[in-house]
Parts: C-alpha cells; structure tokens; sequence
C-alpha cells in the first residue's frame, strides 16, 4: 500500500473478527510461528526495513524449553528473545507502506495479546492515502478545541503528524460490557498495540506508536465512530524505515524495578 497523490479517501475500519483467519485462535506456538513465517519473508524486503534480528526455524521450535537468559548479552540462543530486546521504533519512514497481506499479519498478531474472557476490547481504522489528511485535519480540530488559542502554524504541525508514514493504524479501545473491569480491557487494547508494532517490525515494516493529548474532540469521535465507551489510544505508524535502526537500548537492570517476595517477607531479588 504505497503513497499515491490524488486518491481517493481510503479510511478502512477493521474489527477482527473473534476468529481470526488462522484456523482457531491464535495461541502462542501459533503466534511464534506467524513470526517465523515473517522472520522467512522477510528477506525479500528493503535493506533498511531488513528486521534486525535472525530467525531460523530450526532455532525456536523448542523456546519453551530453554532456560531463561539473564541478560541480553546471553540471548542469543534465543532468536524470538533477541528480536524482543533488539526492536527500535522507526524514527523516519515512507513509502512503500505494507502491503494489504503484510496488513492482515499485522493486525492478526492483535489476536495473540492477554485478553481476560476474550473480550477483543479493541479495533483499528487503517488509516491511507488521502485518508491521512482527513485524518490530520481531524486531529488539528481536535487540538484546536482542547486549546483555542493555537496558532495556524502549530495546528499545521499537528496536520502534519498524519503525513509520516504512508500507512497509520489508529488504535481504539472498544470496551465490552460485563465484569471484567474497563482498566482490563485497556491493558488488553494497550497490549494489541505492541503486538502490532512487533509484528511489523518481525515482517521488516518500519513502526511507531504516537499520540496527542487531545484524543477526543468532535470531528475526530465522527471520524473514527467512536462510541460514548471508546477511545482513540493513539496510533501507529507503518511504512518503509528511511534510517537505520536505532542501537538497542541498554538492558533494563531489572533488579532496580523488581523484589522478590517469599516466607522470608520481600527482598531484593539476587537469583
Ligand atoms: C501509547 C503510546 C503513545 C506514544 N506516543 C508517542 C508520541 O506521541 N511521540 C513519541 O515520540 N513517542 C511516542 N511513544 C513512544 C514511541 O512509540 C517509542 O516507543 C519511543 O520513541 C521509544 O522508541 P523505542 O520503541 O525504539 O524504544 C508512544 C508510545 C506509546 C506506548
């Protein structure tokens, strides 16, 4: 799905379906394996959008069974692991976007995320061609009503914020009534996001997740159909990265955010 100038407005709203194309639901072996496939295609794509992990089939049949690494440094028995770590969100990107199969990957891996009672608290409007400036111009009203006094240049930056990939999934929390808590179903929705941006990354498509502080408004609730429950968790961008990734990040030290509770009472946690 490239960038063409003169197109008509393509705004396409998806909701995934409870069954996914996969026979049954996706589970997580079935989940590795779309990111095998993926990791597979892969190598027919762009040097910049190459993913910068590897992945043979031979080498994750088995993850369950392997130990855990401590760190990054000792991942590399473990290719699904290093994709993990190694992932950068694209900090430029253009055309091509992602083709319509890429697309349906993509937004199946939203399928796979924890999800108490399988609610699917969640659906996405791909967002196109010229359905970026009706997207942008949506969101420039929006910005306009949470701040009045904006200036014609800022609300062109905001314009402009719809212009940065060829392709957008806008993220929307779509809550399901019953007992499983709203903030549940946020997570599960959150949770969708990542999947999308691994997912992309895994077929070698640039992605980013934004967002703006002002996710309601009127043109932008008419534009995305958003009910009185719903709401816009910003979105993500898909499209060809234009620079090389970015280094990994340093490892996480764990040990700073975690502690280890046992008879003992809680303590730092030194395995
Ligand atoms: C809900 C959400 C909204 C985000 N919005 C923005 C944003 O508007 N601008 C931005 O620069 N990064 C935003 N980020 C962070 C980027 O997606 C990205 O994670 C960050 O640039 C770090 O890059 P990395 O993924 O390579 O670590 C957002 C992330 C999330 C989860």
């Amino acid at each position: 799905m490239g960038t063409r100038k003169n197109q008509p407005v393509v705004v396409r709203r998806l909701q995934l379906a409870p069954r996914l194309p996969h026979k049954g639901a996706i589970g997580s072996v079935t989940a590795t394996r779309l990111l095998l496939r993926a990791g597979a295609s892969a190598a027919w794509l762009s040097s910049h959008n190459k993913p910068s992990y590897h992945l043979h089939p031979a080498d994750t049949t088995s993850t369950s069974s392997m130990s855990h690494p401590t760190s990054p440094a000792d991942a590399g028995a473990h290719p699904l692991l290093d994709f993990l770590y190694a992932r950068r969100s694209a900090s430029a990107l253009g055309p091509p976007g992602p083709s319509d199969e890429q697309l349906k990957l993509i937004l199946s891996a939203a399928g796979t995320v924890p999800d108490h009672g399988q609610l699917r608290p969640f659906r996405f409007v791909v967002v196109s061609d010229g359905g970026r400036d009706v997207f942008g111009q949506a969101l420039a009203a929006a910005a306009l009503e949470h701040k009045p006094q904006l200036t014609p240049q800022a609300l062109d930056a905001v314009r402009a914020k719809a212009q940065r990939s060829p392709t957008l999934i806008v993220l929307i929390v779509s809550p399901k009534p019953g007992k499983i808590e709203a903030w549940e179903q946020k997570a599960a929705a959150a949770c969708s996001g990542f999947a999308i941006v691994l997912a992309a990354h895994a077929l070698g498509v640039g992605a980013v997740w934004k967002n703006v502080p002002f996710t309601r408004g009127q043109a932008l609730t008419k534009l995305l159909g958003l009910g009185a429950e719903e709401e816009m968790l910003g979105w993500i961008h898909l499209g060809t990265s234009l620079k090389d990734p970015a280094a990994a990040r340093p490892p996480l030290d764990w040990s700073s955010v975690t502690t280890l509770l046992d008879a003992d009472g809680v303590r730092p946690f030194q395995p």
